[in-house]
């Protein structure tokens, strides 16, 4: 049985660097069948839903979701909104952890975001006097099985573990860092550091290489995994994926639909094509393939860099970059 990749291409420079990784996967010795469904703004359009239901089906049974980026400008304002779409996908395939690496020089780290909970998933209304609210609820289920996965990885990388909160002002995150400590005891080879997330961002910006597996919460994640791209080389280099125990996860780009560049041909695939290999990884267990794409991918930014990352190379002379790359290290069914 061939593997099945759903892309979900979105919206903005989503279906231009989507179609890039859809060339690369295409040209890799695997045998896969490749589907592409309706998703964000684009689905809105389509049918009204950012998250149709046979987009949700196909995802569903996949081996796993490829996805470009969603949002943008035009669906600001309406009654639903193609991040709606995003965080439902998540949700429906319980993908709650989201590992964002960023690395260059001597930076080599690992951001595990909590992806299902907290503030994106709380209560949330409006009451009668006006006042909006959201609001960051965790179950302590929630945080053990993410804590759980940051401290398998750190065991596969540095084994150090800073586990990022805001314990002085918050809640959640005393019962955070209450349920991380206890699962240090499991885990006595890996080195537990708790850090408040206010200076933990700065010493991203000052001292990125102290770190190693960096676990925290949906928004602090968000936020400090911006960051981490931002002293990595930006967000067109920086990837992800999203993993659940089971079934299919989401392998996605950290950038947006970047409607300042969208259609003008200056977006860099190099953060997709990097999803796609965490893809390759994780998802098909081809870790050699995924190292050629990756080497394929460093080899573009040195001879053809986008106008991101100070040149003037387009999007398709990157991929052509890539491709070219590929032929001469990965020749059809050459990889082991
Ligand atoms: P963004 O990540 O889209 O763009 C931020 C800046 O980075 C822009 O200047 C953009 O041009 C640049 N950039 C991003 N990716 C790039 C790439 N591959 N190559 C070159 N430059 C790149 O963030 P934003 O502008 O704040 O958000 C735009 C829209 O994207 C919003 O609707 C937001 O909700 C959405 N968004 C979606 C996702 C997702 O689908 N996973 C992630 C983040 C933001
Ligand atoms: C990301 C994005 C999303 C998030 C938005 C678009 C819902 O910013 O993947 O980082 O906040 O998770
Ligand atoms: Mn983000």
């Amino acid at each position: 049985m061939p593997e099945r990749i759903v892309v979900l291409p979105g919206d903005g420079i989503g279906p231009e660097v989507a179609a890039v990784a859809v060339r690369v996967l295409r040209a890799l010795p695997v045998e896969i069948e490749v589907e592409q469904h309706p998703f964000g703004g684009a689905a809105i359009d389509a049918t009204g839903d950012p998250l149709p239901p046979a987009t949700v089906a196909a995802c569903r049974t996949a081996t796993a979701v490829l996805l470009g980026a969603v949002g943008g400008p035009k669906w600001e304002g309406g009654s639903v909104r193609p991040e709606a779409g995003l965080l439902g996908l998540r949700r429906e395939l319980d993908v709650y952890a989201n590992l964002r690496p960023a690395a260059r020089d001597d930076v080599d780290l690992l951001v595990v975001r909590e992806l299902i909970g907290g503030l994106y998933f709380g209560a949330r209304g409006v009451r009668d006097d006006g006042t909006v609210f959201d609001t960051c609820e965790y179950h302590p289920d929630q945080v053990r099985r993410v804590a759980r996965r940051g401290f398998e990885l750190a065991r596969t990388r540095r084994r150090s573990l800073v586990s990022v909160d805001k314990a002085n002002v918050l809640d959640t995150s005393r019962m955070w860092r209450r349920v991380v400590g206890e699962l240090a005891a499991e885990y006595p080879d890996v080195e537990l550091r708790h850090s408040l997330v206010d200076s933990t961002a700065m010493d991203f910006v000052n001292r990125p290489e102290q770190f190693d597996v960096v676990l925290t919460e949906n928004m602090f994640g968000d936020i400090l995994s911006d960051v981490a791209a931002a002293v990595t080389g930006g967000l067109g280099l920086a990837a992800s994926a999203s993993l659940g125990d089971a079934g299919p996860g989401i392998f996605e780009p950290v950038h947006g639909s970047a409607p300042d560049i969208a259609g003008t041909g200056a977006a860099n695939p190099a953060a997709m094509l990097r999803s796609l290999s965490l893809l390759l990884t994780h998802a098909l267990d081809r870790r050699d393939l995924a190292d050629a794409v990756d080497e394929a991918v460093d080899e573009a930014l040195a001879s053809q860099p986008t106008p991101d990352v100070g040149g003037t190379a387009t999007t398709q002379d990157f991929a052509d970059a890539v491709l070219a790359r590929l032929e001469q290290t990965v020749t059809a069914g050459s990889a082991a």
